[in-house]
C-alpha cells in the first residue's frame, strides 16, 4: 500500500530537480499527480512515463494567477479533487549584487518565487477549504532566514514565502488545512549548477558531493503529508536537521 493512495497532488516546477523527483515519488506512493511547469514537452514526457491514469501535465507559468487557477481547475476536473499542493517552482537567476541588479529581472524573481506561491495558495485554498481538508507544502530555503551575497531577490522572495506559509496556516488550520514549508538544504539540481557557475558566494564554492539528491526532499514531502509532521504546521521543516532525517529514514 502506498502512503498517498487515493490522494490527488499538484506539483509546480515538476519538469526537473526537486519537483520532478516529487512527482515521481508521489506517484510511486499511489497519488494521482498533476505536473506543472513552463516546459510543456518535458512534463508531458514525465507524465507519460507515470501513466495516463496516474498523471497529467499542465503547462503553466506560476507567475500568472489565471494560469495557476486554470491548472487547479484542470486537476480537479481530471482527478476529482485536490488534496496536496506542492509550491515548488522557483528560480535564482540572475544572481547579482543589489547595486547593479536589473530591476525588471529582480522583480520577475519576486513574481515567480513569492507571487507564484501566493497564486498557488489563492487558487487551491478555496477548493481545499470547501472539502474540509488539504495539505499545502511550500519549498522554502535557508535563504528565507538569513542574507546571502548576490541573492537579495531570492532571500527576499523566500522570506516572503515563509510568511505566506505562516499566514496561510493561521487562516486555514481551523478549516482543516495543513500548511508548512520544507527547507531542503543544498540539493543537486540545475539551480545548484547555476549557483556554482556564478562563483559569487560560499554556496557556489561547495563541492558537488555536499548536495543531497532531489529524492531526499521528495521523500520528506511524502512524510510531511502525514500526521507525523503535524508538529511543524505553520513552520519550515529543515532537512539539515538530523532528527528530521532520522524520522524520514534518510541517511548517506
Ligand atoms: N537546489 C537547491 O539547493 C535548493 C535549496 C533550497 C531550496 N530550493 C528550492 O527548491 C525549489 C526547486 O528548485 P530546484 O533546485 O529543483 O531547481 P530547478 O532544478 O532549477 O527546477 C526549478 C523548477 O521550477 C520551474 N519553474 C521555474 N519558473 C517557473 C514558472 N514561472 N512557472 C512554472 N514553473 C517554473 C522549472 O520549470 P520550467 O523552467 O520548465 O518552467 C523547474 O521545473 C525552488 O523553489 C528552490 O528555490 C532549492
Amino acid at each position: 500500500m502506498g502512503k498517498l493512495d487515493g490522494k490527488v497532488a499538484l506539483v509546480t516546477g515538476a519538469s526537473r530537480g526537486i519537483g520532478e523527483a516529487t512527482a515521481r515519488e508521489f506517484a510511486a506512493e499511489g497519488a494521482k499527480v498533476a505536473l506543472l511547469a513552463r516546459s510543456g514537452d518535458v512534463i508531458a514526457d514525465i507524465a507519460g512515463a507515470l501513466g495516463a491514469d496516474n498523471a497529467i501535465a499542465i503547462p503553466c507559468d506560476i507567475s500568472r494567477f489565471w494560469e495557476v487557477r486554470a491548472a487547479v481547475d484542470a486537476c480537479v476536473q481530471t482527478f476529482g479533487a485536490l488534496d496536496i499542493l506542492v509550491n515548488n517552482a522557483g528560480v535564482i537567476e540572475p544572481i547579482s549584487h543589489l547595486s547593479d541588479a536589473d530591476p525588471d529581472a529582480w522583480g520577475q524573481v519576486i513574481d515567480i518565487n513569492l507571487k507564484g506561491v501566493f497564486n498557488g495558495l489563492r487558487a487551491a485554498m478555496p477548493v481545499m477549504q470547501a472539502a474540509g481538508s488539504g495539505t499545502i507544502l511550500n519549498i522554502s530555503s535557508g535563504a528565507a532566514h538569513g542574507p546571502v551575497e548576490g541573492w537579495s531577490h531570492y532571500c527576499a522572495s523566500k522570506a516572503g514565502a515563509f510568511m505566506l506559509t505562516r499566514c496561510a496556516d493561521k487562516e486555514a488550520r481551523e478549516h482543516g488545512l495543513r500548511v508548512m514549508g520544507l527547507s531542503p538544504g543544498t540539493v543537486a539540481t540545475e539551480m545548484q549548477r547555476e549557483i556554482k557557475a556564478s562563483g559569487v558566494n560560499p554556496v557556489s564554492q561547495l563541492d558537488w558531493s555536499e548536495h543531497i539528491p532531489p529524492e531526499w526532499p521528495a521523500k520528506a514531502l511524502v512524510w510531511m503529508c502525514g500526521p507525523e509532521a503535524d508538529d511543524y504546521l505553520g513552520q519550515d521543516v529543515s532537512l539539515r536537521d538530523e532528527d528530521i532525517r532520522a524520522k524520514i529514514g534518510l541517511s548517506r
